[in-house]
């Protein structure tokens, strides 16, 4: 029989494994019945780099389980914010997605990834190219003031199945836009484009589709990918991955990573 239990804070920290730390969940917002949002504390210690992703975990039977979860705030932020999905019998997940206010999860300290600005060389346009909860590293680099710096446009690029799954990609534009920090910066080169593939909507159809028809460019106004000029981020389900790093190799683009910076980079959105 499976224990399902989401732990008080103060519990949690008696369970904890030696180094890991307990983090106090601050707010929980459910979208639909797959996609949920949460917050929690941040602890002083936690360094990363906006775009990375850390290990986040509950007691599951008695042992801690951890997943990869991308970071969706950014980096100068006082709490963490993570955006998630539910899998009904998904091992974290189906327990992560009963959290509440004032509850514990596991953090490990160490953040890593590859969805960082030091892994792109300098361009002038950054396309981050989205499905699912691969939003989720995007909605922390868009609230960068870095990204910004940066790059004179940042196109961020959300596909899902369902119209409704498209909510928190416009409430995290809107926050960078409003952001008393960010949103000078945001206004004016930031850009939105939503489609959905399961249900009529105003923009329709998978990416890679899009960018192989040449309408995502054309909506856009925009010319089409030129390596001189645009640089690409990818978070996805391993074949959307595979698939528009295909069609980013066809246009010239190659791909970096933080040891070798490129003009597009990839990794795989968290599944359960
Ligand atoms: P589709 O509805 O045509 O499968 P998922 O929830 O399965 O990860 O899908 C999220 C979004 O990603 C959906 O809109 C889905 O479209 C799209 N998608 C799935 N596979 C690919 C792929 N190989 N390339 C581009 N988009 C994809």
């Amino acid at each position: 029989m499976t224990i399902s239990f989401t732990p008080r804070a103060e519990d949690l920290v008696a369970m904890a494994p030696e180094g890991v730390l307990v983090e106090t969940v601050t707010s929980v917002d459910h979208y639909t019945d797959r996609l949920f949002r949460f917050r929690t504390t941040r602890p002083a210690s936690l360094r990363f780099r906006s775009g990375e992703f850390v290990m986040i975990g509950l007691p599951v039977n008695g042992k801690p389980l951890y997943r990869a979860y991308s970071v969706a705030s950014p980096a100068w932020a006082e709490e963490l914010e993570f955006f998630s999905i539910k899998v009904p019998d998904g091992p974290l997940t189906s327990h992560l997605q009963k959290i509440r206010p004032g509850d514990g999860i596991f953090l490990r300290k160490k953040a890593t990834g590859t969805l960082v600005l030091d892994a792109l060389t300098p361009g002038k346009r950054v396309y981050m190219f989205s499905t699912g909860t691969g939003i989720a590293p995007f909605a922390s680099l868009i609230r960068d003031p870095e990204t910004y710096e940066k790059f004179d446009e940042v196109i961020l690029t959300h596909t899902c199945r369902q119209v409704d799954e498209l909510k928190y990609g416009f409430d995290i534009v809107s926050e960078a836009l409003n952001d008393p920090l960010v949103g000078e910066f945001a206004q004016g080169k930031l850009r939105h484009y939503a489609s959905v593939t399961r249900e009529p909507y105003e923009f329709q159809g998978r990416i890679t589709d899009l960018i192989s028809s040449g309408k995502l460019f054309a909506d856009l106004g925009v010319p089409p990918l030129n390596p001189e000029i645009d640089r690409g981020m990818i978070c996805g389900s391993l074949e959307m991955l595979k698939d528009t790093k295909a069609l980013l190799e066809a246009a010239g683009l190659s791909e970096g990573a933080n040891n070798a910076p490129g003009q597009f980079v990839t990794e795989k959105a968290f599944a359960d």
